[in-house]
């Protein structure tokens, strides 16, 4: 029968493309109700009105998670919709694609970085996981239960020269969500991470970086590769489950692994 989700709510940042896209509609076309956030506004209602009219039950509404008034606006707006919130999946971030990066050819140094480039990195990757969980928890404590999923990298890519800052910006962000996850315990709200496992076909992804990768015979994932992760992490299936790393690439291995039967 696989996995069916009426009444679970899913709030998803950055879900106007790529990864966040792929995991609402597969949320949704398992029943649930799924609110895509993101800045850019046209790319939102694109992505919402595709969505509504393949008849699934969709909302939008614009956020910026380095602002905190735009998280507040955020939050106030899901509160008076809806009354409670199942999954909050923190997957808005920038990389490569970021404004003033370097190019991937330069082979430049961290110094060359523009300190604006530098800071908008780390506070989409960091501090807005923090300033959206901090706004949102309280609606999952309230009802006491919750899952909180966040979108990370691969270990290699957080150490890996040339990484700076994205890399460490996830790093920080991993450290921060095992904390969360021993914190929020007490509420019965789970903290977990999921990241592809390695370079993925969405707008982060530049062109210059699809060339680079193959040729140099690095396979590049498709823009899907975590939807079965997070439908396992909606369902029963992973009740009480906590602090974990999962690699979409290696989920059925995880699976495996851990003796866990799962059939979404
Ligand atoms: N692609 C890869 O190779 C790869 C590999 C490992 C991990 N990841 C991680 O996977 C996650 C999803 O990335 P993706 O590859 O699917 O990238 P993507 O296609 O570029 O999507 C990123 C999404 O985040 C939104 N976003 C960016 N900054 C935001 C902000 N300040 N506030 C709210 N929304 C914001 C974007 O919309 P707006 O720009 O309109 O706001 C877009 O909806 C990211 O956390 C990324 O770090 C990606």
């Amino acid at each position: 029968m696989g996995v069916r989700l009426q009444g679970f709510n899913v709030f998803i940042t950055g879900g106007s493309c790529g990864m966040g896209y792929e995991m609402a509609k597969e949320l949704l076309s398992r029943g649930a109700t799924v609110v895509i956030s993101a800045r850019g506004v046209e790319k939102l209602n694109k992505a919402y009105e595709k969505l509504k009219s393949e008849g699934y039950d969709v909302y939008s509404i614009p956020l910026d998670v380095t602002n905190e008034e735009s998280v507040n606006n955020a939050v106030t707006w899901y509160k008076e919709h809806f009354d409670h919130l199942d999954m909050l999946v923190n997957n808005a971030g920038i990389g490569n694609n970021a404004p003033g990066m370097i190019s991937i050819k330069d082979n430049k140094h961290f110094y060359d970085i523009p300190v604006s480039t530098f800071k908008s990195i780390v506070e989409t990757n960091f501090n807005g996981i923090f300033l959206v969980s901090r706004a949102f928890v309280p609606i999952m404590i309230e009802k006491g239960k919750g899952r909180i999923v966040n979108v990370s990298t691969s270990a290699s890519t957080m150490t890996r020269k040339g990484m700076i800052p994205y890399g460490p910006s996830k790093a920080a962000m991993e450290a921060m969500s095992t904390i969360l996850s021993e914190e929020l315990k007490e509420f019965e709200i789970t903290v977990n991470i999921i990241c592809p496992g390695g370079p993925t076909d969405t707008d982060m992804t530049t062109e210059e970086m699809k060339t680079f990768f193959n040729e140099n015979d690095i396979p590049i994932l498709k823009s899907n590769i975590l939807n079965k992760t997070i439908l396992f992490l909606a369902s029963p299936n992973a009740d009480g489950l906590t602090g974990e790393k999962i690699i979409g690439k290696e989920f059925n291995e995880w699976l495996k692994n851990r003796n866990i039967s799962f059939e979404c």
